[in-house]
């Protein structure tokens, strides 16, 4: 059987990267012609493919699409559409090497990249992929499994508190110190190897509630986080990409819990709204930063979507545009002043300059 992944916000995302004056308000885009828009995009998250395929029927037969993924098995897929499009390049990296993993192929700026964060269908579907509380396999999770400590490695061994952050902090779970001692008492006579282990064990801690999700879920959702260190991977590929955006080139993001998506946000206001760090200053207009980035919005699913697609219901579409003001040197102190302002600042958007 082959699993597939029906991607989520498909059209929304080829127009956030091809429309030539797109706004996430709009609830129609002006799509340019198929087989017309020339350039260098990425896609950073092949998974199937099927973002890629969207965007590669609107590129022209000269541009590019450089797609990457850490998951083996996804690669493979994208070698296949290499072999039968030469308009693609496959690479198997992690996209917090997306700059590297660019320039070794002599590519220094891009007018578009896409980023559809978590896990693929497939991973999930899969037993052997140790993704799923509902399919019993090993207690894997690695997206790429060719490498890396697996979550049984990691849960044999980690300190209760260690265990306790993880699930507490990633997967948002009240009951994670009596999760963590759980694991700690019951690793001493026998280890956690399934994912069926892991899900029997927490389901016998956490209440399950009518009409809730598993009682596991939150716990596998966070082990995963940590396991493949998903948080630190998307922080460090934001200023990549904002370092390879030609002007006008545009930034989607699609993140799936409100932990990639703070993320993601206060990127982007970092980079859209400079000035406001700066708002306590007798500054004037003029000496106050100009904005790297725009942002053109947020995109939530359709209610239609989610009916059809369950795994939309927790998606968030962020895109932002590059301007034109260069990354001279110091941008990086500047950026994170600015960064550590709205780390602190919370709403972003909600405050306005003076108020
Ligand atoms: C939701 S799926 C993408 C699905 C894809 N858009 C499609 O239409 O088939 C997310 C993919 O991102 C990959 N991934 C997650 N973190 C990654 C990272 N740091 N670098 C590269 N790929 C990553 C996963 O292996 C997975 O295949």
């Amino acid at each position: 059987m082959t699993i597939t992944h029906r991607p989520v916000l498909l059209e929304q995302v080829v127009a956030a990267l091809v429309a030539p004056s797109f706004k996430a308000r709009r609830a129609t885009q002006s799509m340019p012609a198929p087989g017309t828009v020339d350039g260098v995009f990425v896609d950073a998250t092949f998974g199937r493919g099927g973002h890629s395929r969207a965007l590669l029927s609107y590129l022209s037969p000269h541009a590019r699409l450089f797609v990457l993924d850490k998951d083996p098995a996804a690669i493979q897929v994208a070698q296949q559409l290499q072999q039968d499009d030469p308009r693609v390049v496959a690479i198997h990296c992690g996209f917090e090497h997306l700059y590297d993993s660019l320039d070794a192929h002599g590519v220094e700026a891009i007018d578009g990249m896409m980023m559809d964060l978590g896990v693929s269908s497939p991973q999930l579907d899969e037993a052997e992929r140790g993704f799923s509380f509902t399919r019993n396999g090993p207690l894997d999770m690695r997206m790429n499994n060719s490498t890396g400590q697996t979550a049984a490695q990691w849960l044999a061994q980690a300190s209760i508190n260690d265990m306790k952050e993880v699930i507490h902090h990633y997967g948002e779970e009240r009951h994670a110190f009596q999760i963590a001692k759980a694991i700690a008492t019951r690793r001493q006579s026998s280890p956690l190897q399934t994912t069926h282990d892991l899900a029997q064990l927490v389901s016998s801690i956490v209440p399950t509630r009518p009409q809730a999700h598993h009682p596991a879920t939150r716990t596998f959702q966070a082990i995963r986080i940590y396991i493949n260190r998903e948080l630190e991977a998307l922080q460090a590929a934001l200023p990549l990409a904002l370092q390879l955006l030609r002007p006008g080139g545009r930034l989607a993001v699609i993140s799936f819990h409100s932990l990639e998506d703070r993320i993601v946000k206060r990127f982007i206001a970092t980079g859209a709204r400079p000035e406001a760090a700066y708002a306590h200053l007798p500054l004037t207009e003029e000496q106050l930063p100009r904005p790297w980035l725009n942002s053109l919005g947020r995109v939530l699913p359709a209610q239609e979507e989610i009916a059809a697609n369950p795994r939309a219901r927790s998606a968030v579409l962020r895109v932002a545009e590059r301007t034109s003001r260069p990354l001279t040197e110091g941008w990086r102190n500047e950026w994170q002043e600015v960064a550590a302002y709205y780390e602190h600042a919370g709403q972003p958007y909600a405050r306005r300059r003076g108020r």
